[in-house]
């Protein structure tokens, strides 16, 4: 069995409580940090720990935390994204819901590293059961003195509010989710300046995902070195992989970084392969945002290597090749998935999320969505294949965010692994639609 670090003790019964978190050694972190630690010492065992942001990038959370600025009389933020709208991706919620008490102590260590005296947590809106639950768990803590004034006699004041974003998925960009809780409409900014420098109420901001902040808790009771001892390399510790698809065990899992692939998704305790006795067509390692995978590339890099859990063995062979571990949404798909669909699928989604502030990306997932809809639909030339990639290729690295890169990413690699079957798409319009999905109706491509 892998090292459990986060979901360790999600099997204890009610440890979404205060009291069996507190039996459970829950809070003596922020005794630690409290009374025996500076800031700066905390900063430096997250600095230690080569804990990398678990929201996608894998930014080193130490490191981003050093940028912060600390000019006089100016107040600091620290802000959790609980946004978690990439499709795909679920592990936070999980989280959140099972060990409420995790977050909020990560909260209160990550804020005194940083010298936060108020902190957020930006939740989801779709996830209101689970705002209701970090409430409930403040408000245990504030009661039980770890919130509030002067916590342990240390001097060091904290408040956590929770606030529920609206549903757009453009607000987990930490950006558009500053202007959010700025009560505006979430388009990101553009940068510099950066938010550890000018944030939220353009004051010094971090913005950490809820993995990234839950990890701070073992870190400070067991020392940086214990967590980078876990892990391979540069990615350390362990990993929460919410895994779906065509899968035999769909599910939350933490991975040590550095098993690999085969292990993840043929083993029992994890997917368990494949389901129906079906074979594996494409994976997807990190959320619909990063390139898809041909079933030759998942276990395997093109050198003929064992393809691993880390951020550089699924990154190795760059975009020809790779993909990226992301926010660790692990999408399997079987031999009866269709990947126009799919890419179709997700097009969608992009062009309804785009915030619409740069041409690029406003105008071109529009265009994405068109053109593979009218090829999913047995309307499309072999013109397309190419538009697509020309379309993805102009709004690659042409917008003020990430979106319109996690739009085109999709796209570009599908038709990098599987133009053959756009192409089938194109030229066998009924036998493709009688296979996959049954013939679609005239009006439906009208619409
Ligand atoms: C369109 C878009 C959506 C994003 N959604 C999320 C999200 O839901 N949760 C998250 O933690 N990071 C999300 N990110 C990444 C954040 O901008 C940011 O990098 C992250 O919260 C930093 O935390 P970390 O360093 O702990 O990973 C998103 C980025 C983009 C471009």
């Amino acid at each position: 069995m892998g090292r459990k670090i986060l979901l360790e003790k999600t099997g204890i019964e009610n440890i979404n409580t205060y009291e069996v978190y507190r039996r459970e050694g829950g809070y003596s972190a922020v005794e630690k940090a409290l009374k025996k630690m500076t800031p700066e010492e905390v900063v430096e065992e997250v600095k230690k720990s080569g804990l990398r942001g678990r929201g996608g990038a894998g930014f080193p959370a130490g490191m981003k935390w050093s940028f912060i600025a600390k000019p006089e009389g100016v107040p600091r933020y620290l802000l959790c994204n609980a946004d978690e709208s990439e499709p795909g991706t679920f592990k936070d919620r999980f989280l959140m819901e099972k060990i409420p008490h995790l977050l909020i102590e990560g909260m209160i260590l990550s804020s005194y590293a940083l010298g936060c005296n108020t902190s957020y947590i930006y939740i989801r809106g779709e996830y209101m059961w689970i705002l209701r639950i970090l409430e409930k768990a403040l408000e245990e803590a504030r009661q039980n003195g770890w919130l509030g004034k002067n916590i342990l006699k240390s001097g060091y004041d904290l408040e956590i509010y929770v606030s529920p974003g609206a549903g757009a998925y453009i607000c987990g960009e930490e950006t558009a989710l500053i202007e959010s809780l700025e009560g505006k409409r979430g388009n990101p900014r553009m940068k510099p300046p950066f938010p550890a420098v000018k944030g939220l109420w353009q004051s010094p901001t971090v913005v950490n995902n809820v993995e990234t902040i839950s990890s701070v808790v073992s870190i400070v009771n067991n020392g940086g070195e214990q967590y980078a001892s876990i892990g391979l390399g540069k990615s350390t510790g362990t990993k929460l992989i919410s895994a779906c698809g065509n899968i035999r065990k769909p599910g939350v899992y933490e991975i040590e970084l550095g098993i690999s692939v085969e292990e993840f998704l043929y083993s029992d305790e994890y997917c368990g392969g494949i389901n129906n006795g079906k074979r594996l067509k494409a994976c997807i390692p990190g959320g619909s945002s990063v390139p898809i995978l041909p079933h030759y590339l998942v276990t395997k890099t093109a050198n003929g290597e064992q393809r691993l859990m880390t951020y550089e063995s699924l990154a190795d062979g760059g975009f020809a090749t790779g993909s990226m571990l992301g926010s660790g949404g692990f999408i399997v798909f079987d031999e009866d998935q269709c990947i126009v669909r799919n890419t179709w699928n997700f097009s969608r989604f992009y062009h309804h999320e785009s915030c619409g502030q740069c041409s690029p990306c406003r105008e071109g997932t529009g265009w994405m969505d068109k053109v593979l809809k009218r090829i999913e639909y047995g309307k499309g030339n072999m013109h397309d294949i190419d538009l697509l990639v020309s379309i993805s290729k102009n709004i690659e690295g042409n917008t003020i965010c990430p979106l319109g890169d996690a739009a085109a990413w999709p796209v570009a690699s599908a038709i990098r692994h599987f133009r053959e079957e756009f192409e089938w798409h194109i030229k066998e319009p009924v036998k493709c639609l009688e296979t996959n999905y049954g013939l679609v109706k005239e009006t439906e491509l009208e619409a």
